[in-house]
């Protein structure tokens, strides 16, 4: 595919992985991905933002064929994904100069190997003169790592952000209008890898307040022409107040935990609570992680296996305390067959946690009456605890 322009001087030179499962062994990619990686051409200079997955290196080096010369070379993030190709580039154009943010510049030694002399190091709100195009550097921390920063191109009122307002997607199309189907799956990306920053990200919206923004060149996914949307969308998700919602990781080896998940499912849902149940044998943990951005309560749901919780439901409660959501309430419930330590160890996996634990429902083998009403009651206390904090 040859290079697109995306504004007038400004073409787009990544790259997209349609056939990705995976990332970071660990995150679905249902869709795919890709790697965005832009040239801005100004009348003096060029510069190149950002690379790409050194997978996808071959697709860089297409675009760059008949590039006889770039200027600057701009590492908005250090993970290799946007980094990996940096080495390439260095190679290809020995007269370039890499710019960094200043905590970059160790990680990209690090991680990549670079010769540190290499590497310039740009101030928060620092210009870069291309000649007609101005491009200023935005420090954002914790977008996704601690030294990212993002580009604002003056001109154009292009913002650069790297990881933030992306989403993980492969498509030939290289812009998008609000459409739900991108909120959700920059939803999902949110989620899992921004979620446990929330509070910074909340700052970061706030740095870029004042900017004049026309278009949002994420370097995964889209562009957006639509900015206001995308930005909203990141100041709901990362509000403090969450939603009326209950997530359930649950698990369940003989059918007890099943039927306790369907009673508190249905329980919730009649006191008027959306609930989001995940089956962690079959989940999507991408899923999962939307759910939690916005939920209030967390209820963990296990059988027990040997002494411990259900391995799945434990892996999914590890998860949870890392990506640290706004949840105010948990809870636990599930069963065993003899005895068992199974609630301790969930409560001890959720530190990061910042809730409220509600009285935990165990039962012996298949529930009992008793069992199915105690369910209730905890229906009726996330109820009133979700009416304290106005949400229902
Ligand atoms: Fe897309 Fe944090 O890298």
């Amino acid at each position: 595919m040859k290079p697109r322009e995306i504004v007038p001087g400004v073409q787009y030179v990544g790259a997209q992985d349609f056939d990705r499962r995976l990332f970071d062994a660990l995150i679905p990619l249902p869709d795919g991905t890709s790697y965005n990686a832009y040239l801005v051409h100004g009348r003096d200079k060029t510069a190149l933002i950002d690379t790409v997955e050194p997978a996808m290196l071959h697709v860089l080096q297409a675009h760059l064929k008949d590039v006889p010369r770039i200027d600057y070379l701009i590492s908005n993030h250090t993970e290799q994904d946007h980094s990996g190709s940096i080495p390439w580039v260095l190679e290809r154009y020995p007269g370039i100069e890499l710019l960094s943010s200043e905590p970059a510049k160790p990680m990209l030694v690090d991680h990549l190997g670079l010769d540190a002399a290499r590497i310039r190091t740009v101030a928060d709100g620092e210009k870069l003169d291309l000649g007609g195009k101005t491009l200023r550097f935005i420090y954002t921390p914790w977008v996704h790592w601690p030294e990212t920063m993002s580009t604002y191109l003056e001109e154009d009122k292009v913002l650069f952000s790297c990881d933030w307002f992306g989403s993980h997607i492969a498509s030939t199309d290289l812009f998008v209008d609000g459409a739900d189907c991108i909120l959700a799956e920059a939803k999902r990306y949110y989620a899992e890898i921004m979620m446990p920053f929330r509070k910074i990200v909340q700052k970061n919206l706030e740095k870029i307040r004042a900017l004049d923004i026309r278009l949002i060149a994420p370097s995964h996914g889209p562009v957006h022409r639509d900015p206001q949307s995308i930005i909203q969308a990141y100041r709901d998700w990362t509000d403090d107040m969450p939603h009326n919602t209950v997530v359930i990781p649950w698990v369940t080896m003989h059918g007890s935990t099943a039927i306790m998940v369907e009673r508190l499912v249905n329980a919730l849902s009649e006191r008027g609570i959306a609930v989001f149940p995940f089956n962690m044998a079959t989940a999507d943990i991408g899923k999962l992680a939307m759910a939690l951005v916005d939920a209030a309560t967390l209820i963990v749901a296990a059988p027990t296996v040997h002494a411990g919780p259900h391995p799945m439901v434990l892996n999914a409660v590890i998860l949870a305390n890392a990506l640290r959501p706004k949840v105010r309430f948990a809870s636990i419930i599930g069963s065993y067959g003899w005895a068992g330590k199974m609630a301790d160890v969930l409560k001890a996996a959720m530190p990061n946690l910042k809730v409220e634990l509600l009285p935990p429902v165990i039962c012996k083998g298949l529930p009992k009456p008793s069992d199915l009403e105690a369910i209730d009651k905890l229906a009726d206390a996330v109820s009133a605890k979700h009416r304290e904090l106005g949400l229902l």
